[in-house]
């Protein structure tokens, strides 16, 4: 690569693979780290929220001493509770804490639900819990995405805006490994937490310095790289029906999700990729349509994509696509800017 090229998206397989490199041999050895249930996750990330890990490290292990199990805290008196926090501070934190301990002993049995919006419903608990308790206790494929974790995020790959950052963590949670949720969150926390500090960067520890879009100059302290690269592309909203193709993309956009199949404009009539993507993906092209065009700002590229509505009929059933029908496209987690473009074939009818 030549000096001052853009080195492009990181590669969402190499970032898992070098992330997982040095957790290996950089883990934090963390008492909430021996034994993993999704009430220990709970205890550690209620007293973590306000609070650094080296403090909370003796609080939490008198706590799980004390109140083993959400039976154990449930049952105890409110005094108790606030006893075994004294010193900690934000004690509405045990107020809440307790009396989830008790919601989730009357109403579920004792047993911490494992769905993101019974989990929000308990006092004190917050997106950030919810997720945490969901991808470490549970291991499900869920990312918790804390102040440090954000900051790892929006430098590697340069994802600023919420809906940026919730579309990287689909990424990376789509190129995961099975069962490595737990593994992938603590990695990410203890590389934040270790390398990627806020104030001063540890970068030339940083397996990623390659790609990152933070950079420190000599004179100035560090900052983000603002600007943007233009990638202008072709989307294809493949219609049969009331049904649409979705494929898996390829490419600097969001390689391996589900969404709209597209390409880099080069300028060309679309004819010839139409009817290629016709033969790839079972599907009769039988004419086309140009529907506007859609601006979407994606990590380092700010996109333009220009939208074409095409209806054909379907001629196979192939492993790579998905025919999905438009009314059940808003339970996909479909990238935003599949969704501006569908928006803009069916106005009025699809809401991104
Ligand atoms: N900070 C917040 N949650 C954490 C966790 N589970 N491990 C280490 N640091 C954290």
């Amino acid at each position: 690569m030549s000096p001052g090229e853009d080195p492009g998206l990181m590669p969402p397989e190499e970032f898992l693979e070098c992330l997982f490199q040095w957790f290996a041999h950089n883990r934090r050895d963390l008492p909430w780290r021996v034994e993993y249930s999704p009430y220990r996750v709970l205890v550690a990330e209620v007293m973590l929220a306000q609070t650094q890990v080296p403090r909370v490290i003796p609080y939490y292990c008198r706590f799980l001493e004390r109140f083993p199990d959400v039976s154990t805290l449930a049952s105890a008196l409110r005094e108790e509770v606030l006893l075994a926090w004294e010193g900690l501070g934000y004690y509405r934190r045990a107020h809440h804490l307790h009396e989830a301990a008790q919601r989730i002993v009357e109403r579920f049995q004792g047993c911490i639900p494992a769905d993101f919006e019974t989990l929000r419903r308990l006092p004190g608990i917050g997106p950030y819990i919810a997720s945490a308790i969901l991808g470490i206790g549970y291991n499900l494929p869920v990312l918790a995405i804390d102040t440090n974790v954000r900051r790892v995020l929006s430098r590697v790959f340069g994802a600023g805006e919420d809906v940026n950052l919730r579309e990287i963590g689909n990424l990376l949670i789509s190129h995961m490994p099975s069962g490595k949720a737990r593994h992938l969150n603590e990695a990410l926390m203890d590389f934040g937490a270790l390398v990627c500090l806020s104030q001063k960067p540890r970068c030339s520890l940083c397996p990623f310095r390659g790609f990152c879009t933070f950079v420190k100059d000599a004179g100035r302290e560090s900052r983000i790289r603002q600007q943007r690269t233009l990638l202008e592309i072709c989307v294809a909203v493949c219609c049969a029906g009331e049904e649409v193709l979705l494929t898996r993309s390829e490419g600097k956009l969001f390689p391996g999700l589900w969404g709209l199949p597209f390409r880099e404009q080069d300028g060309e009539d679309p004819r010839a990729w139409i009817d290629a993507l016709g033969e790839r993906y079972g599907f009769l092209p039988l004419g086309f349509q140009e529907c506007g065009v859609v601006a979407h700002a994606y990590t380092r590229y700010r996109v333009r994509a220009r939208v074409l509505r095409v209806s054909g009929k379907r001629t196979g059933m192939l492993s790579e696509a998905a025919w999905v029908a438009f009314r059940e496209l808003p339970r996909y987690p479909l990238p935003s800017l599949f969704r501006k473009a569908l928006a803009l074939v069916r106005p009025g009818e699809y809401r991104p």
